[in-house]
């Protein structure tokens, strides 16, 4: 059968592309990303001790020009924000640290807070606002609030400007998909895959080389930004020092919802003849988790910053009596499963493949995850690399 003429080739999916479809699922509903981002929130919470920790170091601004008329202002970047309550939970932990420093030091005498929440432009801004205006008007602002939209791979702010940035759960997202993994015929060609996770060596080498490149353009662009001093705190999706996979397990490799049943689902539309593999083969997913030692690698060829702290964390994907519940209802385990993988890569499918064939890929998906009950006596992790650093 001929595949249907398809919205967008992955051909498209260049930097001047990527960034219109590669977001998370916007708005309230069952799919979207404010619903589907417990993991996200945990891993905030479990590396929120080094955060803290790294601000203790911040230089206080504050110079003998500044007086009662001219507070000084601490700018803060939150640097692929999304739409949720993450974002605005670790703005407080920055604004609220270092507003007990400056107490203690300067007494009543604080410094105004900007905060930028910096997006692609295909994020949901307007579900974001409206949920921070809503949080500010029931707690009384600290901070002043602005959008940038754009990609943090570029310059998003003028030199020299920026005190604090951070970015959760986000630097794992490429800036494009590796076109060497597209070239049909090629030995880097990803055939019969969506993603890298058990791919050849010559395709996992195309990734690396992709990340280390954005890697380098995020470092050079904050090494601008930032002021001499400021901190830059990133938590990203990541695998453990050593590891040539992914992940560090081979149970989070069996069950990542990147991994073995969103393979089997677009074979599932293969196989019922309604894409061809071209299609399928065509699709990547633009994601690649770092080890520590990548990471530190990256900030080493670019300079500007001294490492405080890096670690390796593994969050656990979900409690144990969420599990219990689901081994008595799989379909719901289905249902729940779907939800979290469509709030981060549907807007990427459905650019691609159409809103009905999407819909028929995560329909594949949910069923064959609510029939494989294995899965709910495997446990699953959400491996991240946290470091922060300073700017020197
Ligand atoms: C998984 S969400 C994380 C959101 C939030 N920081 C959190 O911790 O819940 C990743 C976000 O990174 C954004 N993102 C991915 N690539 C980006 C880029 N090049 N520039 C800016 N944002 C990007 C996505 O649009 C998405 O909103």
């Amino acid at each position: 059968m001929e595949s249907p003429s398809l919205p967008m080739t992955a051909k498209d999916w260049t930097t001047t592309s990527l960034h219109r479809v590669l977001c998370m699922q916007g708005g309230e509903g069952d799919v979207s990303y404010v619903n589907n981002s417990d993991c996200q929130a945990l891993a905030i919470t479990l590396s929120k001790p080094i955060l803290i920790s790294s601000l203790q170091s911040i230089k206080l601004f504050f110079s003998s020009s500044d007086d009662d008329h001219t507070s000084p202002i601490i700018r803060i970047a939150d640097l692929g924000c999304a739409t949720g309550s993450n974002t605005f939970s670790t703005v407080d932990t920055v604004v609220e640290t270092l507003s007990r420093r400056y107490t203690a030091v300067y007494g009543g005498r604080l410094p105004e807070f900007e905060a930028f929440f910096c997006d692609l432009p295909s994020n949901d801004f307007n579900m974001l606002f409206r949920l921070l205006t809503e949080k500010q008007k029931a707690e009384s602002s600290m901070y002043f609030a602005g959008g940038v939209a754009g990609s943090f791979y570029d310059r998003l702010f003028p030199r020299g400007t920026i005190h604090v940035a951070v970015s959760l759960s986000a630097l794992h997202w490429l800036s494009q998909i590796p076109e060497k993994v597209l070239e049909k015929g090629s030995k880097t060609w990803n055939k019969g895959k969506t993603w890298i996770e058990g791919a050849k060596k010559e395709v996992i080498d195309a990734f690396a080389e992709q990340s280390d490149k954005d890697l380098d353009d995020f470092l050079k662009c904050r090494k601008e930004e930032m002021v001499e001093g400021g901190v830059l705190f990133v938590l990203m999706g990541g695998r453990p020092s050593g590891s040539s996979s992914q992940f560090g397990d081979q149970d989070t490799r069996a069950k990542h919802p990147f991994t073995t049943t969103m393979e089997q689902a677009w074979q599932d539309l293969i196989d019922e003849g309604l894409i061809d593999e071209e299609t399928r083969d065509g699709f990547n997913i633009p994601a690649y988790m770092r080890s520590p030692e990548e990471v530190a690698a990256g900030i080493n060829r670019i300079g500007g910053f001294k490492i405080e702290k890096m670690e390796y964390l593994k969050i656990i994907e979900h409690s144990e009596e969420k599990k219990e519940e689901w081994k008595k209802d799989p379909v719901s385990y289905g249902r729940a499963r779907t939800n979290l993988v469509q709030a981060a890569i549907r807007p990427m499918v459905e650019a691609y493949l159409g809103p009905d064939l999407c819909e028929e890929l995560f329909k594949r998906y949910e069923n064959r995850v609510s029939t494989t009950p294995e899965f709910l006596h495997i446990t699953c992790f959400y491996g991240v690399v946290v470091f922060s650093a300073i700017r020197i």
